[in-house]
């Protein structure tokens, strides 16, 4: 019997240098500079990704701006201790650590990374996926955060079901465009809340209702909905359950606006309140998990949804990028070619 031996590590110099997108503090787009610098290595349970593509996210805005500033207590007080950003990414795998069982060299996957907007980036076994050979990698890199989010927030917080009637708020964005898709695909009847120049998009995901916010009121049309997702607006707790049934869920998953400091005092007081009501309020931080990436490549590459790219950059216009996800012209993703 002929026994393939394991190729745990590529010839790649040591030291090497590689071009990453660099944040040496906190604040506008303009803190990101494109630099030199050394090429990371894999811990145990790490692989090396030669980076194709990465996805930019709120959360890549979130680290750049340090906002709220409860979010410095996790990824540094006054300067970012991991000081390239970018989370998702798309590539080949060149290099992996002893205690990695799962990928090898030559492997294209996708998934969530440490420092993705660079041309090499580690990132944890547990969270990758193989990225499915139908995908691009543009494609790819735009799926893991916002579309696991969206996966969990319906299936595990919301427990969605055929027929329900389900609300996005926010449905044109990152986390939105997936949630429309998804719900659709789990047989809701699904209503997309965003603005007018993007109601037309909305309905191209496959939403059967779209509510123009600047326009209208979501709650005004009285307590229609089995599930929320509140993703954008900041909606108050008391908008939210005028558009909840008496036995509905609402799982709130973000929202930009809510002060710099805390940024999730409306999701404390919902999980405070949800005892005392007959309906269920519920706060919500997505996990990371292979296996929901895996399944999420299976559905992009079989058709059932797909990734909205909203444009592409080279890595070294991140901060154009960050600039456009910030003016809110984006529908759907930015992707952050390397
Ligand atoms: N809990 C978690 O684990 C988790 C995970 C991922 C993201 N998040 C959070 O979720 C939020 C959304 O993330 P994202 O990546 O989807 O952001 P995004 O791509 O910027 O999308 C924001 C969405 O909010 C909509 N919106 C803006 N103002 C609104 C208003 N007044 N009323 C209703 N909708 C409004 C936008 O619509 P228009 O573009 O049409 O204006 C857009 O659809 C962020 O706060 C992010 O930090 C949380």
């Amino acid at each position: 019997m002929v026994t393939r031996k394991r190729q745990t590590s590529v010839n790649l110099p040591q030291g090497a240098m590689m071009r990453a997108m660099v944040q040496r503090g906190y604040g506008a787009a303009s803190v990101l500079t494109l630099e030199q610098i050394p090429r990371p290595a894999p811990a145990p349970h790490q692989v090396l990704v030669q980076v194709r593509s990465a996805g930019l996210d709120r959360g890549a805005w979130h680290i750049m701006t340090g906002k709220p500033y409860l979010l410095r207590l996790v990824f540094g007080l006054r300067t970012p201790r991991q000081p390239v950003s970018g989370q998702e990414l798309a590539g080949t795998v060149v290099d992996v650590g002893t205690g990695v069982r799962g990928f090898r060299i030559g492997d294209e996957v996708f998934g969530i990374g440490a420092g993705a907007f660079a041309e090499y980036a580690v990132a944890r076994e547990d969270k990758l996926a193989h990225k499915p050979p139908g995908v691009s990698s543009e494609s790819a890199s735009i799926v893991p955060v916002s579309a696991v989010t969206a996966l969990q927030a319906l299936r595990e917080m919301g427990r969605v079901k055929a027929g329900q009637s389900v609300l996005v708020i926010g449905a044109s964005g990152g986390v939105g465009s997936y949630a429309v898709q998804l719900a659709k695909h789990f047989g809701a009847k699904t209503t997309g809340v965003c603005s007018t120049q993007k109601l037309d998009f909305v309905r191209s995901l496959g939403a059967d209702q779209v509510v123009d916010y600047t326009t209208e009121d979501y709650s005004h049309a009285g307590r229609n909905y089995d599930l929320i997702l509140d993703i954008g607006g900041n909606s108050s707790l008391h908008r939210l359950r005028g558009a909840l049934r008496s036995k509905g869920t609402a799982v709130i998953i973000g929202g930009e606006g809510a002060g710099d400091w805390i940024g999730i005092g409306r999701q404390l007081r919902a999980v405070l309140m949800s005892p005392f009501i007959s309906q269920n309020l519920r706060m919500f931080v997505a996990k990371e998990r292979s296996a929901d990436l895996e399944l999420l490549g299976g559905l992009v590459e079989a058709g059932v949804i797909t990734p909205q790219l909203g444009g592409t950059y080279p890595l070294d216009q991140t901060p154009q990028a960050m600039r456009r996800l910030e003016e809110g012209a984006v529908s759907g993703k930015l992707a952050v070619r390397v």
